[in-house]
């Protein structure tokens, strides 16, 4: 491919290990597209006669079609081959014999791996966002289905003041709608097309870069050659995005894996996503979760990866950008399967709304209530707080929940409790006095509800119309 100048052979050891189709041949689809985009834009310029160009773009396809039907390894195991854009070269030539050089007129393959980068974290932005959408569908049909089902929300992870399941689940649908959100932000800031940068300062020949860019759904080329052909930011601002949905996934991991505790018992985990252990015959574990929890090492070493790679990186192209590549597709391919099982097994998740419910009994969950029926009685917060902290040291030492005080006992500490106090403290009247927009009270959960799913729609629908 490059070997003219050359008066030595290569150092066999050091051959192979510069190579890249070990990775890159994942990359095909992507090289076929943008061969077939170039080979019209220098078609266009005259290079190529339409017989020609027919004839190219056929064989691209065929070379496609064929190797999407076979093994991986038929790629990279091809011995002659540096990496994935001389494969496809090499396949050309052996097809259309020597029109199959005339593709690679007017073009650097630093433009065609940054072209094809593009091209892959772009696909791999509408399908990760797509099985977001999908999680979070599952996570709204199980708040739905909860209904008024409630259970502690833990500060600092002691018991705090109970909440409805739903607003539980529906927090993690807020966090994914950000997700899925940002997915699109950045696929539509990366969609400009390298083609036409040339190795460094521009194609050398007079090509119409808008071709390409029309033809593989850019918004239009990129405006610098220099930085089109050595930028990477794009890889790393998914991989930034998807450190996030890990974190997400993971905290969402911890809280199953915790609930599912026999401690807990607020959640029973799904048989077809655990597993048994080869030595405790009772055992039933979460490895899904805890694998989820884990997985936002790899996607974030990913991301440091890149980030240390560029870091200080001279313009322009560089082999060390061929190193961004093991990284990118390690971390995608792990958020993508990971996210896409999450969905089903949040589907099959069951909740014990009954110890559930039975845990927001105990632990004294109404005390913000309590305090702000003395506030609607006209007593200030700070001192509301502090009889209601009196009475829960009393309840704590006679053994009993604040409306197992009577009135007299509960007088003690304020002549501003009444009869009706006891209404104002029950779980009912616990989650509905939390009437906020935001808040955990029935109806707001209700609507906001309606409105999660609302935007789930809209950012499905506006990921249809991108793609
Ligand atoms: N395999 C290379 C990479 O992934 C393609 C670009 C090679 N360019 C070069 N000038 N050697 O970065």
């Amino acid at each position: 491919m490059w070997s003219g100048r050359f008066r030595e052979p290569l150092d066999q050891d050091f051959e192979q290990w510069q190579r890249s189709l070990g990775f890159d041949w994942r990359l095909l689809p992507q090289e076929v597209a943008a061969s077939k985009a170039h080979a019209r834009t220098i078609a266009a310029a005259g290079i190529l006669t339409e017989v020609e160009l027919e004839k190219i773009l056929g064989a691209l396809d065929a070379i496609r079609d064929e190797y999407s039907q076979r093994p991986p390894s038929d790629i990279y195991g091809c011995a002659q081959a540096e990496d994935i854009h001389h494969f496809v070269e090499l396949e050309l030539v052996a097809r259309i014999a020597d029109l199959g050089f005339k593709l690679h007129t007017g073009r650097s393959r630093n433009e065609q791996i940054a072209t094809n980068l593009r091209l892959f974290v772009r696909e791999k932005c509408a399908s990760i966002a797509g099985r977001l959408g999908d999680w979070v569908r599952a996570l709204t049909a199980q708040a739905a289905a909860a209904g008024d089902a409630v259970m502690p929300a833990y500060t600092h992870l002691q018991r705090a003041e109970p909440v409805l399941v739903g607003h539980w689940l529906q927090a993690y649908g807020e966090m994914l709608l950000r997700d899925m959100t940002r997915l699109g932000d950045l696929s539509r800031r990366l969609n400009y097309c390298p083609l036409g940068s040339g190795a460094v300062a521009g194609a050398t020949l007079k090509l119409d870069r808008t071709i390409a860019a029309r033809e593989l759904g850019f918004d239009g080329p990129t405006a610098n050659s220099m930085d089109a052909t050595s930028d990477r930011d794009f890889a790393l601002e998914f991989l930034q995005a998807l450190t996030l949905i890990a974190l997400h996934a993971s905290r969402f991991a911890e809280e199953i894996t915790l609930y599912a505790t026999a401690e807990f018992g607020f959640v029973e985990l799904p048989e077809a996503f655990s597993t048994g252990s080869s030595a405790m015959p009772q055992k039933k574990n979460p490895d899904l979760t805890e694998l989820v929890r884990a997985k936002v090492a790899r996607i974030n070493g990913a991301a440091q990866t890149i980030t240390m790679l560029l870091k200080g990186l001279p313009l322009a192209y560089n082999k060390d950008l061929q190193e961004s590549q093991e990284p990118l597709f390690s971390a995608s391919e792990a958020a993508e399967r990971m996210v896409g099982l999450l969905a089903r097994f949040t589907a099959a998740l069951r909740f014990n709304t009954v110890r559930m419910r039975s845990a927001c009994e105990s632990g004294y969950l109404n005390a913000m209530a309590a305090a702000t029926y003395l506030v609607h009685k006209g007593v200030p917060f700070r001192k509301a707080h502090e009889k209601i902290g009196q009475a829960v040291r009393y309840g704590l030492e006679k053994g009993c929940e604040l409306d197992g005080l009577t009135l007299e006992e509960l007088q003690q500490f304020g002549t501003e409790f009444e009869a009706d106090f006891f209404s104002s403290v029950t779980l009912d009247a616990t989650i509905n006095c939390h009437d906020v927009i935001g808040g955990t009270a029935v109806t707001r959960v209700r609507e906001a509800l309606a409105a999660q799913e609302a935007r789930l729609s809209a950012a499905m629908g506006q990921m249809d119309g991108n793609s």
